[in-house]
């Protein structure tokens, strides 16, 4: 609370550094619901770790009536969350979220109703939330990760990772293109294909190696099939 004025500074310096579409401090302070939101948010944190919970609830609520952005005063946010557009935005009771994490418009951190305790998922430093994407349950999405629009997320992501789809899967991880071979893991046409004819090729090579006599011998491996492999991280 005390340091209220001087975190509503940093937002709008935080705005005014990554929205192109902002002209003006003045601008940010009146016409940006999603930092609405999490102003109300931080006086009804405060409020809510004073045990003022019904108030802090209340609040909560008004909040949404004004700017349609619900953060439940239990959650626990970090500096500089900036809700973009922010309409349909859901935070739930348990979620964490750390640093510079950036939420489009129909996000929600949820629960998926099977959990207690802390049910909500957290968010590490740097992420971004794409708009409609559901992340749900006592998951953790690593830092600096990117979750596509529309994505539904149930599982851990690990850090520097981009996820889409429904459900959620990576598709790049630490800047390299991300193949899916654990059956464990979505069911995903592309990969499976990818997978059976790489093992093809294996066994084909195998049998002409045999035939050549050549078992022994190294082929090296073409340069185009190497900068294909290069720009592969296999998920296993
Ligand atoms: C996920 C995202 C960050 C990926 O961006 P990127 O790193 O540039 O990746 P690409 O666009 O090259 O996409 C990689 C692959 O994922 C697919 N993909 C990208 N976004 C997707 C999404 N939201 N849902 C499903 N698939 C998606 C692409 O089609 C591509 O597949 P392909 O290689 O088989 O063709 C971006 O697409 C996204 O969804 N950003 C959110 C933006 C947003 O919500 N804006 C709201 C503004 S109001």
């Amino acid at each position: 609370m005390p340091h209220l004025l001087s975190l509503i500074r940093e937002d709008v310096t935080n705005v005014m550094d990554h929205d192109p579409a902002a002209k003006s401090r003045l601008e940010v302070l009146l016409c940006y619901a999603g930092l609405h939101a999490v102003w109300f948010y931080r006086m009804n944190h405060w409020l809510w770790n004073h045990g003022l919970f019904l108030l802090a609830r209340w609040l909560s609520e008004v909040a949404r009536w004004l700017t349609g952005i619900e953060i439940h005063p239990g959650a626990r946010i970090g500096r500089r969350l900036f809700i973009d557009h922010g309409m349909g935005v859901v935070i739930g009771e348990t979620s964490v979220i750390g640093d510079d994490v950036t939420l489009y418009q129909g996000v929600t951190l949820g629960g998926t109703g099977k959990e207690h305790g802390k049910r909500h998922p957290t968010l590490e430093d740097n992420v971004v939330v794409g708009g409609g994407a559901k992340i749900l349950g006592n998951i953790i999405v690593g830092k600096n990760c990117r979750i596509g629009a529309g994505s539904v997320v149930l599982r851990n992501v690990p850090e520097n990772s981009t996820v889409v789809g429904v459900p959620g899967h990576i598709v790049f991880r630490e800047g390299k293109r991300v193949v899916i071979t654990d059956p464990k893991q979505i069911n995903d046409p592309l990969s499976e294909a990818l997978a059976s004819v790489a093992s093809e090729v294996n066994k084909l090579r195998e049998r002409v190696q045999h035939l050549e006599g050549t078992e022994n011998v190294t082929e090296p491996v073409p340069e185009s099939l190497q900068r294909v492999m290069d720009d592969l991280d296999y998920q296993i």
